[in-house]
């Protein structure tokens, strides 16, 4: 079951409904460690990476119960500062039980997180910001081990690079500290923004998220509430690109437009015709050929890195030449010889690569190696000449609930393989 079969020369027409954001949703669920009181969670996506982040708060001690993408949760029985290293080492989001872990027991032991092979993901900016506020951190067997004999005390951070996920954990551990904490060049994506809001509804005292200055104000302790996590903009983009690949033409619900702001952008230079509206984006190519566009990815307001791969897909069936640069992470565009396979012409470079785009793919058998490229290559079954295969797509389930189905019903023709 971990084989697609995919029909081509497929044009994707209809609408489609946006699931919440998993660069979100993981974050926000570790942060009720950092509170004992009731909480409700709504729009949480299906997925693997959450399933397995409940799995992990479960095996903490807290109750969790998830009806109708509904979790309610429960953090007062919440017994232990060591999750099993099986689970931790599944999900890069693992790293973000330290802090809250830290600061509830005193102490946090984690194994080194897991997640995409896209780089070498370090967690140095996770551990020097964890240090900074006071936490004394030891690295033994692959484990983290951190302790604090003193509350956490807030203090002026400048982050040496711009990082999410660095910016979430220091975040989170400031919350409860004593005093402000500043992080300068903060990350400024819009997940970053939930995750302030999320803690700001429990209690907390922060302003400036989504700006590359954040303030924190050390509380004593945090209360219960209701969330409701915001859309996913990188599941929004795929399928936006799902539509200029096969010159259709697709409107994404329940999504936010101000989040994909570079995305559509970029869509709108490739030809196509973007609409938005308060919660919907559509996207008609009008049956036209795609133009190639250059894309060089940078932190949140520039091109997302997480929409690579899509865009990589796009310029090998559009007109013209085109450069991608890859400025986030060291090793990601793996996938692009799988579209060669296709008969894409990509020429890989070390940070970039130069696509010139062909008239039609055809259909093979892929292998997946990471989230973003199981989709990409999925999408490119959908156009290509052919029955194409997709290997591990067990890749795909981790960021994408029910990607496979969601396309089926904008016209594509995807069968598990039984
Ligand atoms: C988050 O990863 C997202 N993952 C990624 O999405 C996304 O691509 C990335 O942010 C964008 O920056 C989740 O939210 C679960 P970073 P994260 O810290 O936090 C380096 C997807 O497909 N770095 O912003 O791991 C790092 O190597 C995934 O949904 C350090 O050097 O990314 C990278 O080059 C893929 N030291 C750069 O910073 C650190 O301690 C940005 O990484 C941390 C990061």
């Amino acid at each position: 079951m971990n084989k697609l079969y995919i029909e081509g020369n497929k044009k994707l027409n209809g609408n489609v409904l946006i699931s919440g954001s998993k660069n979100a949703a993981l974050p926000i669920l570790f942060m009720t460690i950092l509170t004992k009181e009731k909480i409700k969670i709504s729009n949480i996506p299906q997925l693997t990476d959450i399933n397995i982040a409940i799995k992990l708060l479960k095996s903490l001690g807290t109750k969790i119960v998830n009806k109708n993408k509904i979790l309610y949760i429960d953090p007062s029985t919440l017994n232990t500062f060591s999750p099993p290293y099986y689970l931790v080492k599944k999900i890069r989001a693992s790293i973000w039980m330290l802090g809250p872990l830290l600061t509830r027991f005193g102490k946090a032991k984690i194994f080194f997180p897991g997640g995409c092979k896209i780089g070498l993901r370090p967690i140095n900016l996770h551990l020097n910001g964890l240090a900074k506020l006071g936490a004394k951190i030891i690295k033994k067997d692959n484990y983290i081990i951190a302790s604090i004999d003193q509350p956490l005390i807030g203090k002026y951070i400048y982050m040496e690079k711009i990082s999410v996920g660095a910016t979430i954990t220091i975040m989170s551990a400031a919350t409860l500290s004593i005093g402000m904490t500043i992080i300068e060049n903060a990350a400024k994506e819009p997940e970053i923004i939930d995750v302030a809001k999320f803690l700001n509804t429990l209690g907390a005292e922060i302003t400036g998220a989504g700006s590359n200055k954040i303030y924190i104000k050390g509380v004593l302790k945090l209360h219960g509430g209701y969330h409701k996590i915001i859309p996913d903009r990188i599941e929004t983009g795929t399928f936006l690109i799902a539509a200029a690949i096969s010159r259709g033409l697709v409107t994404c619900h329940n999504t936010e437009p101000k989040y994909l702001t570079n995305i559509l952008k970029k869509l709108s230079e490739a030809g196509a015709n973007i609409k938005t509206g308060k919660n919907w984006i559509q996207l008609d190519m009008k049956e036209k050929k795609p133009m190639a566009v250059n894309i060089s990815t940078s932190p949140y307001p520039g091109f997302p890195t997480d929409m690579q791969p899509q865009f990589a897909l796009l310029n090998s069936i559009s007109k013209g030449k085109s450069v991608i640069i890859e400025n986030i992470f060291e090793n990601r565009f793996a996938y692009t010889s799988e579209l060669i396979k296709m008969g894409a012409k990509i020429e890989i470079k070390k940070k970039y690569i130069i696509c010139n785009g062909v008239s039609k793919l055809s259909a093979e058998n892929l292998i997946a190696t990471d989230l973003r490229s199981s989709a990409t290559l999925i999408l490119a079954g959908c156009i290509a000449k052919g029955i194409t295969v997709v290997n591990n797509i067990h890749h795909c389930k981790r960021g994408y609930e029910s990607f496979p189905i969601k396309l089926n019903k904008l016209g594509a023709n995807i069968q598990h393989m039984q």
